[in-house]
């Protein structure tokens, strides 16, 4: 059994509002690997860079298509594991809960939560490398890079890759969730990509309480007022036991 200080769950009840930043931590006991874990099997010989970038996907299509789809039925046949449904659980515990996330499996809105801020895309949605706005869901017709019916340009995955800019309405949420909250929590996350790893820090510049839970200590570990460490499988339940 974890146990929480006191001091902190008693400003947790207190707060109205409350932000979540998730990273790809909160995935990995779903079987999801994280980035900073080495990449497996086939694409191991590749560095993301190769694979997650608009230069890789203009060299070569088929091959970020078939990146991606490996990811996709990868995360498809993942399950939300206790972290996720622990977090969709508590966002009726507060007045406000923002739950932000730069992870693309889709899981937080597989455990029910319900307002999710995807700073990073989904790979379950799939849009066209053209310029005729076309987004859509995965298409799986066979063709490596299928392309768009309506202007012939190729498809690709509606995530961010390396070089791009967020998508601003999602980043917009994600700071105004961010400055406006009692409690900042950071779960699953080295916190080394901006800006996703600049709201704690914002947070923290209006007020907020900010709490890292993480396996290890991050790049951001030094701005937390509190610091749980360990798999956020196991603590996210016990933190809502905690606050019932
Ligand atoms: P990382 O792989 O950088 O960090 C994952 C963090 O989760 C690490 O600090 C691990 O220690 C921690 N961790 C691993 N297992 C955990 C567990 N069971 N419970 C709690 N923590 C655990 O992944 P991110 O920080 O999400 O960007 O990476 C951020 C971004 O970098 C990604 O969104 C991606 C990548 O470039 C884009 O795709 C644009
Ligand atoms: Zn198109």
């Amino acid at each position: 059994m974890i146990t929480f200080p006191s001091e902190f769950i008693s400003r947790l009840k207190k707060a109205k509002s409350v932000t979540v930043l998730t990273g790809a931590g909160v995935s990995k006991e779903s079987g999801i690997p994280t980035f900073r874990d080495a990449q497996s099997g086939l694409w191991a010989k590749y560095n993301p860079e190769e694979l997650a970038s608009p230069d890789a996907f203009r060299r070569n299509p088929r091959l970020v298509w078939d990146f991606y789809k490996d990811r996709r039925t990868a995360a498809e046949k993942a399950i939300p594991n206790p972290g996720h449904f622990s977090l969709a659980k508590m966002e009726k515990l507060f007045e406000t809960f923002s739950l932000i996330t730069q992870n693309v499996d889709g899981l937080h809105a597989s455990a029910g939560s319900s307002s999710v801020i995807e700073l990073h895309g989904n790979l379950h949605r799939i849009k066209c490398s053209g310029r005729c706005g076309m987004v859509g869901h995965w298409v799986d017709d066979g063709l490596a890079a299928p392309r768009c019916q309506k202007c012939g340009a190729f498809l690709r995955v509606d995530v961010v890759w390396f070089g791009e800019s967020l998508p601003e309405a999602e980043l917009e949420k994600a700071m105004l969730a961010s400055q406006n909250c009692d409690v900042f929590f950071s779960i699953g996350t080295s916190g080394v990509v901006q800006p996703a790893a600049s709201l704690g820090l914002m947070a923290r510049d209006r007020g907020a309480v900010f709490v890292e839970i993480n396996y290890e200590p991050s790049a951001i570990s030094r701005l937390a007022d509190y610091k749980i460490y360990g798999q956020s499988g196991t603590i996210l339940p016990q933190l809502l036991q905690a606050l019932l």
